[in-house]
């Protein structure tokens, strides 16, 4: 059996008042047309195929690269008449699975369960038992409980409209029989629009078996339409994301205040991670990492035993062992920080590497530099990389000490062991092992006299 996804992506979601297309708005971080799309690879052997509208342009300019068939539906008669946009497409033998590209949260157990009713003898649909079904279709089920049709909430009775089970849209059929149906579907309904839901009264009347199944929770089925409800099912899926970090050993302080937009790739023993923590795109933490309140990380690695300290910005970088970064610290792409560096409070680094155990404690910027083992930089040191048209490399060998407000002009040395005055500006190579200053000679005047202000 082989499998084929279609993914309705084509409605506007006007009620996200966005010039964003709806399935491009983000939940964790990703589009939600990205996550149906990741959940059909999830289920293995698949093509798939996009069908897309509203914000056509910006859909695949967005996503275009995506190993997926994309299918424009010029104008949004209805889910039916987007399936019929790729009839040509079904085989025959594979069975069909229909996706919403703004549903976010569908579980592979569900999908998969769904999948495997379909033959040629049974489709599977999934529907939610809703509290408030206002707006869905419902599911119309015989005296002995079996499925007879959908019928939308605009063509429903009163009768009908008390029905509490609501159709999710997504389901899983033969594509011969799927062509088939839809083939006969009309738009004679109050919304004249060719509905996909209308294949379920067709498949009963040609002997065709409606599995239903529900998932494990509603969150998985909502569906996004405005701005709320993308407020809403975040909270779900980082609380979903939470707990299963947790399940992984990693302590999270509060999991009402954490967000994952990304994906942890790996994780040791013991991490502790406190409140307001963003961690962004792809992160690997070593054993008994430790990050404290309102730091972001994005795509990095933090080795064993580092503490990072509160409001520090970590992004595209390697953190050694052991290391303490922060409070307030900014650590900028390609940095790469060895065993037991400290970066300090209001410290930015940038394309730089340091050596371990060296030191850079308070207010400093340290870009485009290579700073050897134990060296110490002192409060206020910057490197002046650019001159306003290149960037320009500094070196710091192992052993150096840098005093403090020290200017380092790049391109520039400073040697093993050499020492730098405080105040200094640093133009040339400062030698190996040797005191290197620039610095005005102090003088006092004596006697001076402050001046004093003029009666007028
Ligand atoms: C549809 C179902 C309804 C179900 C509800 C669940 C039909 C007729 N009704 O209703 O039974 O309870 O979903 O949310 O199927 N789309 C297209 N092209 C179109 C129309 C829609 O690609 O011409 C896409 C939309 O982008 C969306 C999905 O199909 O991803 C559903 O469309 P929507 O208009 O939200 O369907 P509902 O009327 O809510
Ligand atoms: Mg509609």
């Amino acid at each position: 059996m082989t499998l084929q996804t279609i993914i309705l992506a084509a409605g506007q979601g006007t009620r996200m008042r966005s010039s964003l297309p709806k399935v491009l708005h983000k939940i964790g971080g990703k589009s939600l047309l990205a996550h149906a799309y990741d959940l059909a690879m999830q289920l293995g052997d698949n093509s798939v195929n996009v069908i897309y509208g509203h914000g056509g342009n910006q859909v695949l300019a967005a996503l275009g690269e995506l190993k997926t068939e994309w299918t424009e539906q010029k104008e949004q008669l209805g889910t039916g008449h987007a399936v019929m946009q790729v009839a040509g497409w079904i085989d025959d033998a594979s069975t069909v699975l229909i996706l919403y590209g703004d549903v976010p949260l569908l579980k592979l157990e569900t999908v998969n369960k769904l999948v495997g009713y379909a033959d040629k003898k049974g489709m599977g649909l999934l529907t939610v038992d809703l509290h408030d079904p206002t707006g869905y279709g419902r599911i119309v089920r015989n005296e002995s409980g079996n499925v007879v049709s959908i019928v939308e909430e605009k063509d429903a009775t009163q009768g009908q409209r008390k029905i509490r089970e609501a159709n999710t849209g997504i389901l899983a059929v033969n594509g011969e029989l799927l062509k088939g149906w839809l083939n006969r579907l009309t738009n004679l309904n109050a919304q004249s629009e060719y509905y996909l839901t209308d294949i379920i009264a067709l498949a009963v009347a040609d002997g065709v078996y409606v599995h239903t199944t529900q998932p494990a929770d509603e969150t998985e089925v909502m569906g996004i339409n405005n701005r709320m409800q993308l407020a809403q099912i975040e909270r779900a899926y980082q609380m979903r994301h939470a707990l299963a970090l947790m399940e992984r050993g990693i302590s999270l302080l509060d999991p009402a205040r954490f967000d994952l937009r990304g994906e942890i790739e790996s994780n040791g023993q013991d991490v502790e991670i406190d409140v307001n923590v963003i961690l962004e795109g792809k992160i690997k933490l070593g054993n008994r990492v430790k990050i404290g309140p309102n730091v972001v990380i994005k795509d990095s690695q933090i080795h064993d035993d580092t503490e990072i300290f509160a409001n520090t910005v970590i992004e595209s970088a390697i953190i050694g062992q052991g290391c303490r970064i922060g409070p307030f610290a900014r650590i900028r792409p390609e940095s790469n920080l060895g065993e037991n560096a400290h970066i300090g409070n209001f410290v930015e680094i940038k394309k730089t590497s340091v050596g371990r155990g060296s030191k850079i404690n308070h207010l400093s910027y340290i870009g485009d530099a290579i700073v050897g083992t134990g060296v110490n930089v002192g409060a206020g040191t910057i490197t002046c990389n650019y001159d306003g048209a290149n960037k320009h490399l500094t070196i710091i060998e192992d052993g150096a000490f840098i005093g403090s407000d020290t200017q380092l002009v790049a391109p520039v040395k400073v040697g093993r062991n050499a020492t730098i005055g405080a105040g200094s500006t640093i133009t040339k190579d400062a030698p190996q092992g040797e005191l290197t200053l620039s610095r005005c000679k102090q003088i006092t005047i004596p006697g001076w006299q402050r001046p004093v202000k003029k009666r007028v």
